[in-house]
């Protein structure tokens, strides 16, 4: 839950591409409407919660690759000492801007999230961005982010098709589109426009029909999520969820491991 609440804490109060609400806004409505329709189904609610969690840890990204750039030039004098591969690690050492005092929770993300435990691995994560309507690939950021801090898979994979079911819906409901706003009209032009019917099928038959149906429940609250005198619960509300499903991802990991040994 560390690394969550640090994205959203540092980076929640971002604009939300155009829309009405910010970052935080935006995904507390979203997880909102998931638990308030499926209450038992915490993957689900989760999954609503995280769906743009790749805009939070592009912004962390470019933030910190901003700061190493900056930092480079104060400590010129420094670094023109240094030659070669030390060069890099001595960078690669540069904690974010505003991570300069590592707080434990801040370390905590950097070493779990960002691969960050001995100064030798910066990120192996790049993002570009979708003009200024977002963080280009912030749906396969979201599977990474889940995936990396030891969420079950079925969390990860709903996060990310949030905008596969956007581009499927518009090529399933003639009626999807015109319902979308003007950021998310411009998205999808990012997102390589509406599916045609064979990749839709191939979508189909790629991930089933049932976690498809899933995804288009958590897209149409994803596209209600947007109002901004609707006050919902707060994040830590998810800490008891978020903990039980790292919980039970980790011994299952371990009964895998023992079974397999
Ligand atoms: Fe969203």
């Amino acid at each position: 839950m560390d690394h969550i609440r640090f994205l959203f804490n540092n980076y929640g109060a971002n604009d939300y591409i155009g829309e009405p609400v910010n970052q935080r806004e935006h995904a507390l409505q979203c997880a909102h409407f998931a638990r308030e329709s499926r209450p038992k189904d915490s993957e689900f609610v989760v999954a609503a919660l995280l769906h743009d969690i790749g805009h939070l840890l592009g912004l962390w990204i470019t933030d910190d690759k901003r700061y190493r750039q900056d930092s480079r030039s104060r400590n010129s004098v420094e670094t023109e000492k240094i030659s070669g591969d030390s060069l890099d690690k001595f960078s690669v050492r540069t904690p974010g801007r505003k991570l300069a005092e590592t707080s434990s929770e801040t370390q905590t993300f950097l070493e779990d999230v960002m691969g960050i435990k001995d100064g030798s691995v910066f990120t192996d994560l790049s993002v570009d961005t979708m003009g200024d309507v977002g963080i280009s690939g912030h749906e396969n950021l979201a599977l990474e982010f889940c995936t990396r801090i030891g969420l079950p898979s079925r969390v990860g994979i709903l996060a990310m098709l949030h905008v596969s079911a956007k581009k499927y819906l518009c090529c399933v409901d003639p009626h999807y589109y015109e319902q979308l706003s003007d950021a998310s009209k411009i998205t999808l032009k990012f997102q390589g426009g509406p599916m045609g019917n064979v990749e839709r099928r191939q979508f189909e038959d790629k991930y089933g029909l049932e976690t498809v149906q899933d995804a288009v429940a958590l897209r149409r609250m994803d596209e209600k999520a947007k109002d901004p005198d609707l006050h919902v619960e707060d994040l830590e509300t998810y800490a008891p969820l978020v903990k039980t499903l790292l919980e039970n991802a980790r011994l299952k990991n371990v009964f895998r491991k023992e079974r397999d040994s």
